[in-house]
């Protein structure tokens, strides 16, 4: 959802900016703009739509554009008025000197505005943002100092910001800040630059300053100072960046989804890496920084996300209820966040959060930290603001995800389940210590496991053409693979636009069997285990309604292929760890579908990657 970049340095300042715009595309965006300082003069060039309309557009005036020595840029996803030119980014005053990108949401920015427009203040745009950028005017006209103005401003700001602003008799600087919204400043030789991601940045520098709420930083060409909003110097750390720009590339894979469902194998000892050494030895899970005795008395747990980790955190719950019988919720964070729950110091919260921004979950947890909960965040950025919120902070370092469908990341999440799960266990004493080896030889097969489903894939591309024209889908499961089942059903609705629902198998006969018929293709996944044969016999029910059947299966027995129409089969493997293998043929079956309908795979239409807006 949205981004920033800025640029101050001897590059060219429009390719910087459109490059970091191109690298934070893959967030979801419906128009963009850019702004210059160029000669004295503050030019704004906007577009709505994909990014290759407003390099058209700097294409055509390119005559216009001479030196600038600094600009900011910005991808919006629109919250406050429509996807139009005018409320694209980036917003002035009324006289033009001043121009500023925003990310986030100014909550009280209706009083502002109308208090602003009594002042005089034209407005041109919906947007809250351009209530920033009157009020930042305003201030300027007083103190005539950029930094100060931007100082004033921001403290009567109420909700999230990361803003980026220049001023065109301040041709030196550009002047950032921030409050519940990424920002951060790149730091290289003689130039600097401005993001509010790291890939932003990550082709021309790995060292990067991470802005926290409520500072102010003025940047300039060969130095930045950050101060807090009382004006006092921060001094801040310098971090490497935990990316490598090779990262962003597609790797010879026609979208980023296919390469990110391929990188599975090597996700998973990414995670095993440092915490399961070998069958014999206990699981290290130092990243959890609550004593021995209080895990081992542990009597709930709440997991709090949204999607697809939300996904992954149901099949948390049934891990850790079956391996250490703790209590465990799982609740969507928007829900979590507008009722009175039951959490205390003596809860565990887990957050768990592919970008560690998302609006809802960074709300959850911070409402169970002011109850006294151990907040342990799941998170594949530790460097998000979800990461500084916690007391116990576990990465499932799966590198950066651009496809904005969750692959790599969910099986990374999963795997930090395991983990967990099996760390609670063996200081509970709760599990066997031969059932818990078994289950450690079959997690470091699992890799092996998925790189054969990848080496297999034409089953699951026949099954995409023969089903791409269906309107709607039912999967079906039971145990722990009805998370499995959400998350298929997730993947494909979100991008192929059908639709697409999990149920629980057993729940069928309850209402969904009404809307079955050879219109309504039923998946069952079909794992070997304890609800085996119960699947078997839902699925026969969805027969008997002629309803086309498909299973997704670890069995071998022949006779399925005549209840089914398609079988796909994976490598059999203990049931517990079936939703690491049975979701790739999902995310594959959802990605060919849409491959073969023609749609956008990377960037499915109204979605974004990270959803930073409650
Ligand atoms: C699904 C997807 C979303 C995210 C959800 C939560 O493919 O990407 O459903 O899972 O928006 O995002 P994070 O995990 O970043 O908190």
């Amino acid at each position: 959802m949205c981004g920033i970049v800025g640029y101050i340095g001897n590059r060219d300042v429009v390719d910087v900016l459109l490059k970091g715009l191109t690298n934070l595309e893959y967030r979801g965006y419906d128009s963009s703009g850019i702004a210059l300082n160029d000669e004295g003069n503050i030019k704004i060039f906007k577009a709505l739509g994909k990014l290759g309309n407003l390099k058209g557009l700097l294409k055509e005036q390119e005559k216009n554009i001479i030196d600038p020595v600094a600009g900011i840029g910005h991808i919006r996803w629109a919250t406050h008025g429509s996807p139009t030119e005018d409320n694209a980014h980036p917003h002035t005053c009324n006289c033009g000197k001043l121009v500023l990108v925003h990310n986030g949401i100014i909550e009280n920015f209706k009083d502002l505005r109308e208090e602003l427009i009594k002042k005089g203040c034209i407005f041109k745009s919906q947007t809250d943002t351009e209530t920033i950028a009157h009020l930042v005017a305003q201030e300027y006209d007083a103190v005539k100092d950029l930094k100060k103005a931007v100082t004033k401003a921001v403290k009567r700001l109420n909700g999230a910001y990361a803003i980026c602003v220049m001023y065109k008799d301040e041709p030196d600087k550009i002047v950032v800040a921030r409050k519940n919204a990424p920002l951060l400043i790149g730091i290289g030789q003689n130039e600097h630059f401005i993001a509010s991601d790291i890939p932003a940045v990550i082709e021309y520098t790995s060292q990067v300053v991470y802005l926290d709420d409520m500072e102010v930083g003025v940047v300039k060409k060969d130095e930045f100072h950050v101060y807090d909003v009382e004006g006092n110097e921060v001094n801040k750390k310098i971090e490497k960046l935990p990316f490598e720009p090779v990262a962003l590339s597609k790797r010879g894979y026609k979208h980023f989804m296919l390469k990110e469902i391929h990188e599975q194998p090597d996700v998973i000892r990414n995670v095993l890496n440092g915490k399961l050494y070998d069958i014999d030895e206990k699981i290290i899970l130092n990243e959890v920084k609550i004593d021995k005795e209080t895990l081992k008395n542990l009597q709930r747990i709440e997991i709090i996300a949204c999607g697809t980790s939300l996904h992954a955190a149901m099949v948390g719950k049934y891990l850790i209820e079956d391996f250490c019988g703790i209590a465990v919720d799982v609740e969507a964070s928007s829900e979590y966040i507008y009722r009175k729950t039951v959490t205390n110091e003596h809860t565990l919260v887990i957050g768990v959060s592919q970008s560690g921004e998302t609006a809802d979950t960074i709300t959850a947890i911070k409402q169970a930290k002011k109850k006294g909960a151990h907040v342990l965040i799941i998170t594949n950025r530790p460097d998000s603001a979800m990461a500084r919120e916690a007391d116990s902070l576990i990465p499932i370092n799966a590198g950066i995800e651009v496809s904005v469908a969750a692959t790599k990341s969910f099986t990374a999440q999963l795997m930090s389940f395991y983990m967990l799960a099996m760390f609670l266990a063996e200081i509970k004493g709760s599990v066997p210590k031969d059932i818990l080896k078994e289950l450690k030889h079959d997690i470091i097969q699992l890799p092996t496991l998925i790189d054969e489903i990848l080496t297999h894939k034409e089953p699951i591309q026949r099954c995409a053409r023969l089903f791409a024209n269906t309107k709607d889908f039912i999967y079906i499961a039971r145990g722990i693979n009805l998370a499995t089942a959400y998350e298929g059903a997730l993947k494909l609705k979100e991008i192929s636009y059908i639709n697409a629902t999990g149920y629980p198998a057993g729940e069928l006969k309850h209402g969904p069997i009404a809307m079955l018929d050879e219109s309504m293709p039923v998946l069952s996944i079909l794992m070997e285990g304890k609800v085996y044969e119960k699947i078997l016999s839902n699925s026969e029910e969805a027969k008997a309604r002629n309803a086309r059947l498909i299973a997704l299966t670890s069995s071998q027995d022949k006779t399925l292929d005549d209840l089914f129409e398609v079988v796909l089969r994976i490598p059999k493997v203990n049931e517990l760890l079936s939703p690491v293998l049975a979701s790739v043929p999902l995310q594959l079956l959802a990605y060919y579908i849409a491959e073969f309908l023609g749609k956008d795979v990377d960037q499915p239409r109204n979605l974004a990657k990270s959803v930073t807006v409650e």
